[in-house]
C-alpha cells in the first residue's frame, strides 16, 4: 500500500510539473525511490513469441532458456496475444521453467490484439504473476512491456496489483515519453532496431542511432529499453519487406556499448517470420508460413556472437573480450536480382537497396589474416585486428570458404553451410549463419 500511495502522490506531482510547464516526470518519482542504475543493473532480454509454441512442454522451454542463459540473456520478453487460448498454459510453463532454472520472464502485451478496455485482463495476468519468483523485476518493480499500446493507462492496473510494477511499453513515437506520468508508464522500449525513418518505412543502411537518441532525450532520464536486432525480411502476403541491415549483427552491438541504454531487448529469440530469430530452429514451435524461409537457415552462430558483446554491455565495456578464436559468417542463399517465377508473391518490398554480400566477423585473440572464397571469386585476403572485426566481401554463386591464418599457421577454417544458388523456388531473404571456432 505504501507503494502505491507512493505512486499516487508521484501522479498529482507530475501533475503539478505539469502545470507549472515543467518536465512531466522525473526519473526517480515513479520508480520506488531508487537512483540511476549502476553498471550492475544493466539486463539483456530476447523477444519470445508465445504466439508459436501452443505445444511448448516444460524441457521445450527449459531447453530455450539454458540456451539463452548461456549467452548472458536474463529474461524472455513473453509476447502474448488476447486471442490465444492457450496463452495461460504456456505463461504458466513459462514462468514454471524460469523459477526451476533461475532465469527470469516478463510479459510483453501484443497490443496487435489486446486493447485499452483490457485494462481487467492485464491487471488480472500482472496480478498472478507480478510477485513469482522467475518474474523479472527492475527497480523495485515487477517488468512489463507491449508491442505497440501506446496509450495503454497503467495507472488502473498498478492500483489493482498488489506488487510494484515497472512498466516500459513500446512507444512508436519517442515524444510521446511527456505523457508517461499521465499513464503511469515508467520509460519506453523503441521497436525502432532496423534503418527506418518510422512505420515499416524502409531507408538504406547503416543503422544509426538517431531513433534512440530522441528517445533518451525525450525520457530525460526515465527506463530506456533498446532494442538489438541482427535482421528483418519478412514474405507474407500480408507483409512483404527486408529491412537494409546487413552488418546489423555487430553494428548495433556496437552502437550499444557506447550508447549504454538502461536496458536492452533482443528482437528476437523465436520469430522465424521476420527472420529475426536467435534461438534454435529446431525448437519444438508450430509454423505460421515461416518454414519457406527459416528451414535450413539456422542463426544460432549469432549466439555466440552476441556472447561477448552482452557481457561487455553489462560490465560497461567499450569493447568486447575474447578469448577464442572463431569467426561467425551470413549471407542471403541467393543474389538479390533472382527471379521466383513461381513464387505468387513478388520479391520483398526494398530488396534492391540490398548488397550481394558475403558477411564475416572475426573473433580474434590477437591479429591474423582472413582469406574469403566466395564462390567462382577469387579470394579476398584482408588482415584484421584482434577484438570483433566485421568484413564483407562479394558475393559469389557456389560454394562459401573462410579461413583464418596467423604466423604462417592456419588457425581456423571451414566451408558455409549453405550454397549460394542463382536459382531458388520462392524469394527467400533470410540469412545462413554459421560459425567456425578454434579446436
Ligand atoms: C534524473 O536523475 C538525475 C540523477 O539523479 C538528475 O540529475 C536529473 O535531474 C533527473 N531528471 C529528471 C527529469 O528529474
Ligand atoms: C512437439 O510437441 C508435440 C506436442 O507436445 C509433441 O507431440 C511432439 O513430440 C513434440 N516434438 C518434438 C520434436 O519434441
Ligand atoms: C521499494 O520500496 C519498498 C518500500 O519502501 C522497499 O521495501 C523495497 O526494498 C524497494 N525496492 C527497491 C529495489 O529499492
Ligand atoms: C563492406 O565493407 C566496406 C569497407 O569496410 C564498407 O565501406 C561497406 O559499407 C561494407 N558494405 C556493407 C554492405 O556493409
Amino acid at each position: 500500500m505504501y507503494w502505491k500511495t507512493l505512486v499516487r502522490l508521484a501522479v498529482f506531482a507530475a501533475s503539478i510539473l505539469l502545470t507549472a510547464g515543467l518536465p512531466t516526470f522525473g526519473n526517480e518519482t515513479f520508480n520506488n525511490g531508487t537512483s540511476t542504475p549502476q553498471a550492475g543493473d544493466k539486463y539483456v532480454f530476447a523477444h519470445f513469441m508465445v504466439g508459436i509454441v501452443e505445444n511448448y512442454q516444460l524441457p521445450d522451454w527449459i531447453a530455450d532458456m539454458t540456451a539463452a542463459q548461456a549467452i548472458g540473456i536474463d529474461a524472455f520478453a513473453l509476447n502474448c496475444a488476447s486471442i490465444d487460448k492457450y496463452t495461460p498454459t504456456q505463461l504458466a510453463l513459462a514462468y514454471q521453467a524460469a523459477q526451476q532454472v533461475n532465469f527470469k520472464v516478463f510479459i510483453s502485451f501484443d497490443f496487435a490484439y489486446w486493447s485499452n478496455g483490457d485494462t481487467a485482463k492485464i491487471t488480472a495476468y500482472m496480478q498472478q504473476y507480478a510477485n513469482h519468483p522467475a518474474q523479472m523485476q527492475y527497480k523495485g518493480g515487477a517488468l512489463v512491456s507491449t508491442f505497440v499500446g501506446d496509450s495503454f493507462n497503467w495507472g488502473p492496473v498498478k492500483q489493482g496489483t498488489s506488487h510494484p510494477i515497472h512498466a516500459v511499453p513500446n512507444l512508436q513515437d519517442p515524444a510521446a515519453s511527456s505523457s508517461n506520468g499521465q499513464r503511469s508508464a515508467n520509460g519506453a522500449f523503441s521497436w525502432y532496431g532496423w534503418p527506418t525513418d518510422g512505420g515499416n518505412s524502409i531507408i538504406q543502411g547503416p543503422m544509426t542511432t538517431i531513433w534512440d537518441d530522441r528517445y533518451i532525450k525525450d525520457l530525460k532520464g526515465a527506463t530506456y529499453m533498446a532494442p538489438v536486432s541482427p535482421w528483418f525480411s519478412t514474405h507474407f502476403n500480408s507483409k512483404n519487406w527486408v529491412f537494409i541491415c546487413e552488418n546489423l549483427p555487430t553494428l548495433r552491438w556496437e552502437q550499444m556499448l557506447s550508447l549504454k541504454p538502461s536496458l536492452i531487448e533482443i528482437i528476437s529469440w523465436n520469430d522465424y517470420g521476420e527472420s529475426h530469430y536467435i534461438g534454435p530452429y529446431s525448437a519444438n514451435h508450430s509454423d505460421d508460413g515461416s518454414s519457406k524461409w527459416a528451414t535450413g537457415m539456422p542463426h544460432d552462430a549469432w549466439r555466440d556472437l552476441y556472447k561477448p558483446y552482452i557481457a561487455a554491455y553489462k560490465s560497461g565495456a567499450a569493447k568486447p573480450t575474447i578469448d577464442k578464436d572463431g569467426l561467425v559468417y551470413w549471407y542471403r542463399p541467393t543474389p538479390k536480382g533472382v527471379s521466383c517465377p513461381q513464387d505468387n508473391l513478388p520479391a520483398p518490398n526494398g530488396f534492391q537497396m540490398l548488397s550481394d554480400t558475403i558477411f564475416v566477423a572475426t573473433m580474434l585473440t590477437s591479429p591474423a589474416t582472413l582469406t574469403i572464397t566466395s564462390g567462382s571469386n577469387a579470394p579476398v585476403r584482408v588482415e584484421v585486428g584482434a577484438g570483433i572485426v566485421t568484413t564483407n566481401v562479394t558475393m559469389g554463386i557456389g560454394n562459401q570458404v573462410f579461413s583464418v591464418s596467423r604466423d604462417g599457421k592456419t588457425i581456423l577454417s571451414g566451408q558455409g553451410g549453405l550454397a549460394v544458388q542463382d536459382q531458388s523456388k520462392y524469394y527467400n531473404f533470410n540469412v545462413y549463419v554459421g560459425g567456425i571456432q578454434a579446436k
